[in-house]
């Protein structure tokens, strides 16, 4: 095997392959000798370069017009006929959104909609996080024994997503099979078969959106991202069109919830998995928000994201070509020892924590990572205040979507003992 700038590619780079256990369980883990011999390589089962280090990975994620993210949302499989068949049936159509938008159209668009995201803005979803939070706590305290994603850890992201974005909350088992599709239908390898099922379901997400869309439009008052940006198509029709209002409807679905349901597993497996840092936790929840950055950081949800070079260029010293599409991987980035100090250990005093990738870099920086964190805050808060006891059910298999990108594990079982309750215990 030769790369496409001529070198021979090597025997771990021949093999790399990020929808295999491997690179599912510990994406970071996978790429150590990457980081440490080969640190941009090419992968043939991919057809992609792989990128490791952290300042590569960054200068990239810098440098958006020679490394334009309009390959985000690409299919990383190709479809198949069949598939293909299925999607156009429903009329599918996704298109541009912010994060796959080049400049000069992006800034444009993102500054015309970035009011929801200000700090005062998402205060308003504080008490409704918080409330929600105790609610499927109380529902479940006295059990002894949970899987914390299904019972909680998904649902509740996904309704302060639709709270967020405007849209009714209804049919939320429908909306979770939903964003699984799209997941895998953008980062993952189905087989031939598999496709057709999930261009079924990623076809009545799009037609989803398409309704939740046209409802919104009779009566675009009132808060919600999404009803802010129909009033902003009103005064910039040219900058916020109809065809992004739709695939921005969809992919805000999903960016909103997705990321930081697998975001709150990943941090409380980590945590449960170093209890001298949990136990720092329960007696000093000032601590939490270094917590929530540094488990961001070391098992963020986001493991990769894409980029392609628009002109011949450099990655390191490798020579990348006009075309080149390019893996970034931000989970390993955040394990380069190269900027973080005993990269592995789970830090939550370390001062540079937040220099990870996981939220991206530069212009198309996630916009949304104020309210993840506010969620991730508040979650730690009651578990730790509520269940300090729990710990995670020994010897379980934690089991992942196979895609290159949205990682968090599909169970997360965890038992105490109701009777050593705090509230119990207090009264
Ligand atoms: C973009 C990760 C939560 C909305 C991104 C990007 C990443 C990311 C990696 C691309 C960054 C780049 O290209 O530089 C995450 C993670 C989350 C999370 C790890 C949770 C832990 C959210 C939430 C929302 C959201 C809750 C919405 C409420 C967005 C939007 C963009 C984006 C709108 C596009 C920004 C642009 O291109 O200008 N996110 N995200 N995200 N995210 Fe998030």
């Amino acid at each position: 095997d030769t790369a496409p700038n001529g070198c021979p590619v090597s025997p771990q780079a021949a093999s790399f392959d990020p929808f295999e256990s491997d690179y599912q369980l510990d994406p970071a883990e996978a790429l150590r000798w990457s980081r440490d011999q080969e640190p941009v390589f090419y992968s043939p089962r991919l057809g992609y370069w792989v990128v490791s280090r952290y300042a590569d990975v960054k200068a990239i994620f810098r440098d958006n017009r020679t490394f334009s993210p309009s390959i985000a949302l690409e299919k990383i499989t190709p479809t198949t006929q069949a598939a293909q068949d299925t999607l156009q049936r429903y009329g599918y159509a996704m298109n541009r959104t912010l994060v796959n938008e080049d400049e000069p159209a992006h800034m444009e668009r993102r500054r015309a909609l970035m009011k929801s995201f200000e700090l005062e803005e998402l205060a308003h979803h504080e008490p409704m996080v918080r409330r929600l939070t105790r609610e499927y706590l109380d529902r479940l305290v006295d059990k002894g024994e949970a899987d914390l994603v299904d019972e909680m850890l998904w649902e509740i992201p996904l309704t302060v997503a639709l709270h967020f974005l405007g849209v009714p909350e209804e049919d939320m088992d429908t909306l979770r099979e939903y964003s699984i599709a799209h997941t895998v239908n953008t980062w993952g390898r189905p087989s031939p078969d598999e496709q057709v099922a999930v261009a079924e379901a990623v076809g009545k997400f799009w037609q989803y959106a398409g309704q939740v869309l046209e409802k919104m439009r009779q009566d675009p008052a009132g808060h919600g991202w999404m009803k802010y940006a129909i009033r902003r198509q009103q005064e910039l029709p040219e900058v916020v069109t109809d065809s992004y209002l739709h695939s921005m409807m969809m992919a805000g679905i999903v960016a909103a919830h997705e990321t930081t349901a697998h975001a709150t597993a990943n941090m409380l497996r980590l945590l449960l998995e170093n209890r001298a840092v949990w136990e720092d936790l329960c007696a000093n929840p000032s601590l939490i928000p270094n917590a929530v950055e540094e488990c961001l950081r070391l098992s963020g949800s986001v493991a990769a994201w894409r980029r392609i070079a628009t002109t011949d260029t450099q990655v390191g010293d490798v020579a990348i070509p006009q075309g080149a599409k390019l893996l970034i991987v931000s989970a390993s980035a955040n394990h380069d020892g190269r900027h973080f100090e005993n990269p592995d250990e789970l830090d939550i005093y370390r001062d540079n924590t937040t220099d990870h990738l996981t939220f991206g870099y530069g212009s198309h920086q996630c916009m949304g990572k104020n309210l993840a964190r506010l969620e991730m805050r508040i979650f730690l808060e009651e578990f730790t205040r509520r269940l300090p006891h729990m710990t995670l059910v020994p010897d379980q298999t934690f089991t992942f979507v196979p895609n290159t990108s949205f990682r968090g594990p599909e169970h997360l079982w965890v038992r105490w003992d109701p009777a050593r309750n705090p509230e119990r215990r207090d009264n």
